[in-house]
């Protein structure tokens, strides 16, 4: 069975960067001060695997966890 992922985001280390909405609009929102929050409750779609590891990789706050269930 396909792992299970979910995407946190940390609200102490978003600095609006805003690169994980623009490469997964699907994971994540943008308040109002431009942070991020993920989609929902996190749970990852499935075949938003790479997604999620892509946004991770990219936030330059190091400000998003892909946990794996
Ligand atoms: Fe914040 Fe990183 Fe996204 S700083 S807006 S979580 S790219």
């Amino acid at each position: 069975m396909a792992e299970r992922l979910k995407v946190h985001v940390d609200p102490d280390k978003c600095q609006g960067h805003a690169r994980c909405k623009a490469l997964a609009p699907e994971l994540f929102e943008l308040d109002e001060y431009g942070n991020a929050h993920e989609a929902g409750d996190g749970t990852v779609p499935p075949g938003l695997e790479d997604k999620a590891w892509l946004a991770k990789s990219n936030c330059p706050e190091i400000a998003i966890d892909v946990i794996e269930e």
